[in-house]
């Protein structure tokens, strides 16, 4: 096959940083009544909120500084329990985060509790450019305007429970990395919530806060607060793996028993406007057997027994505009008590199938991965990677047979999320389209909603459980930029990559609800992709900002069955000297 430059689309837009999107009005969509579906609202909501050559969706165009949100939410009122810096420097390498679980747990204490949330929420450092400074956190966000909170269900443990030895639930503040006591619950109760689970098991939970990034990117910001779940839960379940503690995800708890275990749904602690949406909750334990938690009998909302304390901080003392289609999409995507997601994995490759050079080398540790990383503000359009470190990048987001892949390990469901390669620079790789079958059974079916002339040719050298397969050779380097939102990042880089969700598909078997996970999914396969170019020397970058359609025409998907869910791109970085790094905490200074 000859090579060639892959041409941009029509009424490609100029290169270099997008526009903030147009004023946009909320105007009713005809699925806010209650005539539609949930499925049918969903389904508006994503088409509406694409971005388009000719038009991005509805924002409001310009940052209102004065109503800028508060990204720190507090309890003013709540016991705050600071838990200890941990001490820099656990030589744990990154690829034992991977190799299964590290011997023997931890066990639960203020020590470990603080060290695991130092490594999944916590700050990691702070810039500044002349006398603007703003934090960087483990998890990364859309716009760094960190929606997401962190909550904990705990028994007493150490220092962070009540004399009398009272479990409670805590809001993660990442500012003070402390915990502040939200609710002290009584033993009964603990015993009702942990009973079906091993000794030593805990909750966490995650919460959005929709106008924190509806604030800057308007109507299609649910998207991102959906990214921004699955970059944490990602994050939550590496932390945990620092520790030896599993997480899975408890997917079957409904959104009304999550928003009364976190006490979310208590009118009387939250601005109207400034509510968190329930997300989701996971388990963590030192030892739970596989296979997981699909027995268990559900939880329960909270009845008695409970006593709150706090009240929320008021994040903008004002909002200029509402955006009624985020109610309107989270309402149709909340969940109902279910059952438990329960898949085949049994023709998923083995660990050895997938990676064709051993996976327990490399001299990078955990700690430094986890704190260390960053997104690239700008690729260096020069830095090659090796084959090797290219194959060991995309086999690490793929599940294994066995499940004991990390993360892949913490959700029920079959991978939902496919990968779009543009790849420019690869040693001993040509230059072009590929595709990264993240379900080894979906090939056939990518195949035939892709172009035909597509030639699907596997890679040659590639692992034998990795499915990788070129599509077409050429130089995409202008494509990869201009489907994004014409970012030079998704050019610059050694590749960059479209996230092509199974999407209708996937509605129609678990629900509207779902909306939401295949989100999560895109969010946890960037977070492991921001690790492994750690791993790899270099630095990756989310990319929420593309053209929906013209990435989608790239492909040759024409079904609206299949749709991109997310960018990303990997390479070398360009340093912004004008930016200082400051230690994420003062007494980080005196170490
Ligand atoms: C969901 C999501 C979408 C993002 N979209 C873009 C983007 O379109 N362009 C970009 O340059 N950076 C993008 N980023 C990177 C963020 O700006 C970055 O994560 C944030 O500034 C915090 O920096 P950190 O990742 O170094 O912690 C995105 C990040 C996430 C999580």
């Amino acid at each position: 096959m000859t090579s060639h430059r892959l041409s941009p689309l029509p009424g490609e837009p100029s290169t270099g940083e997008p526009s903030t999107g147009e004023p946009g009005t909320p105007e009713r969509i005809g699925l806010l009544e209650g005539e539609a579906s949930a499925e049918e609202v969903v389904v508006a909501y994503h088409e509406r909120t694409k971005h388009h050559f000719h038009r991005y969706a509805a924002s409001l165009g310009y940052m209102d500084w004065a109503t800028q949100p508060d990204p720190f939410r507090r309890y003013a009122g709540a016991d705050i329990v600071r838990l200890p810096l941990p001490k820099a420097g656990r030589p744990l390498p990154y690829w034992q985060l991977y190799a299964g679980a590290i011997v023997p747990p931890m066990p639960l204490s203020l020590a470990s509790v603080s060290l695991f949330f130092r490594y999944a929420l916590s700050l990691t450092a702070w810039k500044q450019v002349g006398d603007t400074t703003w934090p960087l956190r483990a998890n990364p966000s859309s716009g760094n305007l960190h929606p997401t909170e962190g909550y904990a269900v705990l028994p007493a443990v150490g220092q962070i429970g009540l004399i009398g030895e009272t479990a409670a639930v805590y809001h993660y503040a990442p500012r003070e990395h402390a915990l502040e006591r939200r609710a002290v619950i009584n033993a009964a109760r603990w015993t009702g919530l942990t009973e079906p689970f091993p000794e030593g098991s805990f909750f966490v939970g995650l919460s959005s806060v929709h106008w924190r990034e509806a604030w800057k990117y308007g109507e299609r910001a649910f998207r991102y607060c959906q990214h921004d779940v699955g970059h944490a839960l990602a994050s939550l379940r590496i932390a945990a793996a620092a520790l030896g503690w599993r997480l899975v995800l408890l997917d079957s708890v409904s959104d009304g028993t999550l928003s009364s275990l976190l006490g979310l749904d208590r009118d009387e602690d939250f601005a109207a406007t400034e509510r968190e949406e329930a997300d989701l909750l996971a388990l963590i334990s030192p030892d739970l057997p596989a296979p997981l938690l699909t027995e268990f009998k559900p939880l329960t909302a909270h009845g008695g027994g409970v006593l709150w304390q706090g009240r929320a901080n008021t994040l903008s003392p004002e909002h200029s505009v509402e955006w009624p289609v985020i109610d309107a999409v989270a309402q149709a995507t909340r969940r109902c008590e279910s059952s438990p997601i329960k898949e085949d994995f049994s023709g998923f490759p083995s660990e050895d199938e997938l990676f064709a050079t051993p996976i327990r080398q490399g001299l990078l540790t955990a700690e430094t991965a986890i704190l260390g990383r960053r997104s690239a503000v700008a690729m260096d359009g020069s830095t090659a990677i090796s084959r090797a470190a290219f194959f060991r990048m995309l086999a690490r987001l793929i599940p294994t047979q066995e499940r004991r892949a990390m993360p892949w390990d913490a959700i029920p469901w079959r991978p939902r999320i496919h990968i779009g390669l543009f790849v420019h620079r690869v040693d001993g790789l040509a230059p072009g389209i590929y595709a990264l079958a993240r379900d080894p059974d979906k090939v056939d079916i990518l195949k035939r909603v892709m172009h035909s002339e597509f030639c699907w040719h596997r890679v040659p050298d590639c692992p034998p459980g990795l499915p990788l397969y070129l599509l077409q050779e050429g130089d995409c380097r202008a494509l990869a930029s201009t489907v994004s939102c014409g970012q030079n990042i998704a050019g610059d880089g050694a590749f960059s990559l479209a996230m092509i969700a199974d999407y209708m598909d996937s509605l129609a078997m678990y629900g509207s609800g779902f909306y939401r996970n295949l989100f999560w999914e895109a969010g946890m396969v960037g977070q492991l992709l921001y690790l492994e170019a750690e791993e790899a020397g270099i630095r990756a970058t989310g990319i929420g900002c593309y053209f929906d359609d013209p990435v989608h025409a790239a492909f040759g998907i024409v079904s609206r069955e299949w749709q991109s869910f997310y960018h990303f791109t990997v390479g070398g970085p360009v340093e912004d000297s004008r930016l200082t790094t400051l230690p994420a905490y003062n007494s980080e200074e005196q170490q």
